[in-house]
């Protein structure tokens, strides 16, 4: 039997397969989830990859449906159209991923010089002669300044007194972490360390763990904040925050506490101790940003939503709580204004969407969404609450992202056809199985412009309105029945009214219309899965060529990470924060006007 090797990229898993087996059935051999909703017939376009190297066979009448010419040339094909006829690599992207996959390709790396706040030295001190009576600490300064020409360094309080037990125990043998002439961090010889890069999400926290002298994520995990239990939005929060210093200290607790739950976590995959982290990057909106500080919060609930701290901040980690090395530091990259803070200074940096020459929109869509657009050398940006939607909140039979949620859905006349999250039995929906079944509602006439369903087979009237039937009694997991109602549509509405508002008030900041957008890059858990095309058809976004659209995963993330790695790159978000002219939509009278208009369907 001929058989040929398959490389799947970037996720790096490899594959050895029949000659004539069909790419989808190589992945899904190879462990790799692919979304196939049609079940591989080539008519629901969601299995799209990227031939690299190899043989590209002739495109298909259903690839033909799909890609461009252009995108044909540039070897783009349905997985489940190609067979596997040569060696090949194939890259796979995050939106033809089913969830299992997805937490390792969170964002787009990006490659910058590694040149981090903390540098670790080598040193070995000799055994002590009986005339030296310098303590350790004198002794291992010594050695700095003579081994590395490291002069007058200070040393961290809460290392002083480790140092001479260490050096006993080590045999004089360590690896000293400093940080701007100070001794944060004493490690065995031979460990080099770390880093932590953290989204503090409004409902998600993602973290990185980088190795600080290679530039490498280690492991990468994510959470739910457990700040959600005191309220879904960060107005809630701010509220909860404002009834005392006891209810901000809750919250406080609860960020700081998830953060080092999450870099435990992350040690133990790598077989590495928390206090081997020798500094954290924290990024996140405005209002995370203040309450994982314990900052006072009042003045953001009220207008004009004044920030406390704009600058970036260099703080003792463990003055935050952030139980890392003895002298470890956390740095937080500068707010913009209003709710724009860290998280969406992260994301330009990553993105590059500050040095654009083309005119971009970026949107990071969370439970706030940020807006940013790029135009003629300026950066124009605004936050808008879109709340908790996407995430499968206030939606009846909504649900996060996990196994047996509906991820990517089709109706066709009276049959649903849906893909689920680790092909479970379907047993909710999640964000961008949502959206795609009010956009299929709407191309199938069942929803109109206003949300309003209209009659259908699978359509019923239910305790609070009409609900269409995606999975029937009995046919879900647990027997479970999944349905979309018209007040589950109308939170869709909300939360992509107030995105396309944002976008909208921004072009109109700048005297541009949406067909003047030559790109929009989507960041964020939920846009980086979402089906472009359903937003674009219920009007998220404007009505632009799919080309236009770019996914980039987890793009706050990965700005914390650059961060982490690269004093360069805090320099660098300093200077965009500063050159970012922030609208505040509340106050705006374009806004309400744009909004309503957004809240329609198209
Ligand atoms: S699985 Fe390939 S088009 Fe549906």
């Amino acid at each position: 039997m001929v058989t040929h090797q398959v490389d799947f990229e970037p996720i790096g898993r490899r594959h050895t397969c029949p000659k004539g087996t069909t790419l989808l059935e190589a992945a899904r051999q190879a462990g790799v989830g692919i979304v196939s909703i049609c079940g591989g017939r080539g008519t629901c376009g969601h299995c799209r990859v990227r031939i690299l190297d190899g043989l590209a066979p002739s495109p298909t009448e259903a690839d033909g449906k799909v890609f461009s010419p252009e995108e044909l040339a540039a070897g783009y094909r349905l997985a489940c159209q190609v067979e596997v006829l040569s060696e090949l690599r194939v890259h796979v992207p995050p939106t033809s991923l089913t969830t299992p996959q997805r937490i390792q390709v969170e964002g787009r790396e990006l490659a910058v010089p590694l040149q981090p706040a903390v540098r670790s030295y080598k040193v070995e001190l000799p055994p002590r002669a009986l005339q030296d009576l310098r303590p350790e600490v004198t002794r291992l300064r010594d050695a700095l300044a003579t081994q590395y020409g490291l002069k007058r360094l200070t040393v961290d309080s809460r290392l002083l007194p480790r140092i001479l037990l260490r050096l006993q125990e080590w045999d004089g043998a360590a690896n000293v972490v400093v940080r701007d002439g100070e001794l944060v961090d004493l490690l065995p010889e031979g460990r080099l360390p770390l880093g932590l890069a953290v989204d503090l999400g409004t409902t998600k926290i993602a973290a990185h763990l980088v190795d600080l002298t290679t530039g490498e994520t280690l492991e990468a995990r994510g959470a739910m904040n457990p700040q959600i239990a005191y309220g879904e939005d960060v107005i809630a929060r701010i509220a909860h925050a404002m009834e005392g210093e006891e209810q901000a200290e809750e919250l406080r607790q609860a960020a700081v506490g998830a953060v080092n739950d999450l870099a435990g976590e992350l040690v133990a995959l790598v077989g590495r101790a928390r206090q081997e982290i020798a500094e954290a990057v924290v990024v996140g909106n405005t209002a995370m940003h203040h309450l994982f500080l314990g900052l006072p919060v009042r003045q953001l609930g009220l207008a004009p939503y004044l920030a406390a701290v704009i600058d970036p901040l260099d703080l003792k980690a463990r003055d935050v709580g952030l139980e890392i090395a003895p002298g470890g530091y956390v740095h937080l990259l500068p707010n913009i204004a209003g709710f724009v803070g860290a998280d969406h200074v992260a994301m330009l940096l990553s993105t590059g969407i500050y040095r654009a020459e083309e005119t971009v929109v970026g949107l990071d869509i969370g439970t706030n969404t940020e807006v940013v657009l790029r135009t003629g050398g300026r950066l124009f940006a605004c936050s808008t609450a879109s709340g908790p939607a996407f995430e499968g909140a206030h939606i009846r039979d909504g649900m996060r992202a996990a196994p047996g949620a509906i991820e990517r859905l089709r109706i066709t006349d009276t049959h649903v056809e849906y893909q689920t999250i680790g092909d479970a039995p379907p047993v909710g929906l999640c964000g961008s199985g949502i959206l795609d079944a009010v956009a299929q509602l709407l191309e199938a006439g069942v929803l109109d412009e206003k949300g309003s369903m209209r009659e259908h087979s699978r359509v019923r009237r239910g305790k609070s309105g009409p609900e269409f039937v995606l999975v029937a009694q009995g046919e879900g997991g647990d027997g479970r029945e999944v349905v979309i109602t018209r007040a589950d549509v109308g939170e869709i509405q909300l939360a992509k009214g107030a995105m396309r508002a944002g976008i909208n008030v921004l072009l109109d900041e700048a005297g541009l219309s949406p067909e003047d957008v030559d790109k929009i890059v989507i960041a964020g858990a939920f846009g980086t899965y979402v089906d472009v095309g359903s937003a674009v058809t219920v009007g998220m976004v404007p009505p632009l060529p799919l080309s236009r659209f770019v996914q980039v995963g987890n793009a706050a993330a990965i700005g914390a990470k650059l961060a982490l790695i690269s004093t360069e790159q805090r320099a660098l978000a300093e200077e965009i924060a500063r050159q970012v002219e922030y609208i505040e939509l509340t106050n705006d009278p374009r806004f309400v006007g744009e909004f309503t208009q957004a809240m329609f369907l198209r």
